[in-house]
């Protein structure tokens, strides 16, 4: 009974968006309210002097060292809250894509006045693929932002998403009064610096200076049409991933921040059960299991340890408990487990099915693996392959060191640092990742680890696209629209920009083009 408790208490989500839309301060604000940090600019340092988790991986990474993603976690009112950072800026990586994999729901955040960026759209796609819920906070309603209809409508047009909107602003900027909560009943009642004011709707009436602005009567209209004609509130639709709760509000006033923050909380799934090999595995399952997500290597210089980032799936973890490893049937003793909150470590004696734990890795984890605890044998799901954006070539500075290039390479691709592809027409070494930080860390670890110095020649943004093997005509491409096999011997182009993709299908019909996020969301 006790690991179906601790279950239901579990939240385990991500907040993703586009750099500067406000996440940190969100975040902030949300360990705040979760007791963790105790005042504001705890978690950029600025004001405080102290490291903060973005501050603290500058440092590791001019040591050369990845850390991308931490997670922080705290109790909340009844539940046990676990959020996992993603990554943005130049740290953005397939760490960040991945990080999606190990969440039960997601927080989308959107300036309003920039409305949908690039990066948030790269993040969705992953979220659909994976049908996670995902609940939407527009963020800086503070400022003469665009009207909500209109970023309600960019929403579903972009991102092809039903929105549902939670509450509803009365104005903006410095016309700003407050929002309709339509979930709560009640006008949030925004006072400048002062702390909000929360008004039943059935007492609205009383506050005559409020409800004769402009912007109040205004917006009460606009509810009473999306009353009549907006989508109905589904929460089985959120849970499937195919409509998305949508919150106005500003993280730095804070405004409207907790008031989002408690119904997400309510609303968000707690862990599911998740598919492996033999079935489905329920999250109160007695026995552990998990999987690996992350592995970040050298995390702490004088230890030169690897970190093993396991998102539970069943049963109980306990400090110093067995565990096989699916993938060769070898055993090991958890031994040393440290949860990462923000910028210490703790080590953790228990942790339950949604907590996520880091483990020291012996060099025998490779991402995808599961860890499971009794006699059952089954392997989670394997993790989606993410289609790279930036690509490189790649070869050995001193050429009389191309054996311990070749095995670097090989380790460093099995373990999800970076993926491999071969030029068809030269053979030579093409590297593929989602973001710069990826060769950096490629670089590092092939110096340090293998004693290899690399050279890179820039290839630049491509868009890959694979090809069926039967379909494969050399003569069709060139060094725009470069032809590559993968470490499969699959087939693709990495086509030069949008333009060329596009005139390739115009003009050849016949061959079909895949792309990997839409093969991964047949899964
Ligand atoms: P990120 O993590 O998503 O990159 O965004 P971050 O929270 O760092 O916020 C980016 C900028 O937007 C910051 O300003 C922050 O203060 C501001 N911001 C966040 N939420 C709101 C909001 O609700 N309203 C307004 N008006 N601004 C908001 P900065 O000047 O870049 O940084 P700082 O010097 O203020 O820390």
């Amino acid at each position: 009974m006790k690991i179906k408790d601790e279950v239901a208490k579990r939240k385990t989500f991500a907040i993703i968006s586009h750099p500067d839309a406000g996440k940190t301060t969100l975040t902030e604000k949300l360990l705040l309210y979760g007791n963790l940090i105790r005042s504001a600019g705890t978690v950029k340092g600025k004001k405080s002097g102290k490291f903060a988790t973005s501050d603290w991986m500058e440092i590791e990474k001019q040591r050369g060292i990845s850390v991308t993603s931490s997670v922080m976690n705290f109790p909340y009112k009844d539940f046990q809250v676990n959020i996992l950072d993603t990554p943005g800026h130049e740290d953005f990586s397939e760490d960040t894509y991945r990080t999606l994999t190990a969440v039960d729901s997601v927080v989308m955040i959107i300036d309003s006045v920039k409305g949908i960026e690039a990066q948030t759209i790269k993040l969705f796609k992953v979220c659909r693929m994976r049908g996670i819920p995902i609940f939407t906070f527009i963020n800086k309603l503070d400022r003469e932002g665009r009207e909500p209809l209109e970023l309600l409508e960019e929403i579903e047009e972009v991102l092809e998403i039903e929105t549902y909107p939670m509450n509803w602003p009365a104005g903006m900027g410095k016309r700003f009064l407050g929002i309709f909560d339509r979930y709560n009943h009640q006008f949030i009642k925004f006072n400048g610096n002062e702390a909000e004011t929360h008004i039943p709707l059935s007492e609205i009436e009383g506050f005559e200076e409020l409800i004769t602005k402009e912007e109040f009567v205004a917006a009460s209209d606009e509810l009473d049409l999306l009353n009549e004609a907006g989508n109905q509130f589904s929460l089985e639709a959120v849970l499937r991933g195919e409509q998305t709760p949508v919150f106005f509000g500003s993280a730095i006033a804070p405004f409207g921040v907790q008031d989002f923050f408690d119904t997400f909380i309510t609303l968000a799934p707690t862990p599911g059960p998740r598919k492996a090999t033999e079935g489905i595995v329920a999250p109160d399952d007695p026995d552990f299991s998990g999987f690996i997500f992350k592995i970040q290597a050298n995390m702490n210089p004088a230890h030169r340890d690897r970190i093993a980032f396991v998102r539970i799936c069943s049963g109980k973890f306990e400090r110093g408990m067995s565990v096989k490893l699916s993938r060769t049937g070898k055993v090991f003793k958890l031994a040393q487990s440290q949860q990462i909150v923000a910028s210490s470590r703790d080590t953790i004696d228990e942790a339950y099915a949604g907590d996520i734990i880091g483990i020291y890795d012996p060099n025998a984890y490779q991402i995808g693996d599961t860890l499971i605890e009794g006699k059952a044998n089954f392997e989670f799901d394997e993790l989606p392959k993410f289609p790279p954006e930036l690509f490189k070539k790649v070869m050995a500075k001193n050429v009389m060191k191309s054996k311990q290039f070749k095995k670097g390479i090989e380790q460093l691709v099995q373990e999800g640092a970076i993926q491999l592809f071969k030029d068809k027409r030269t053979e030579s070494y093409i590297l593929g990742a989602v973001g710069e930080l990826q060769y950096e860390v490629f670089k590092y670890r092939m110096e340090n680890e293998y004693n290899v110095e690399v050279l890179f020649e820039q290839i630049g943004e491509r868009i890959p696209r694979w090809l069926k093997t039967e379909q494969v005509k050399e003569s069709l491409f060139d060094d725009r629209n470069l032809l590559v096999r993968d470490r499969n011997d699959n087939y693709l182009v990495l086509f030069r920009n949008e333009f060329s993709l596009n005139w390739f299908k115009d003009n050849h019909k016949e061959i079909d083009l895949i792309d990997l996020f839409e093969v991964n969301s047949y899964g």
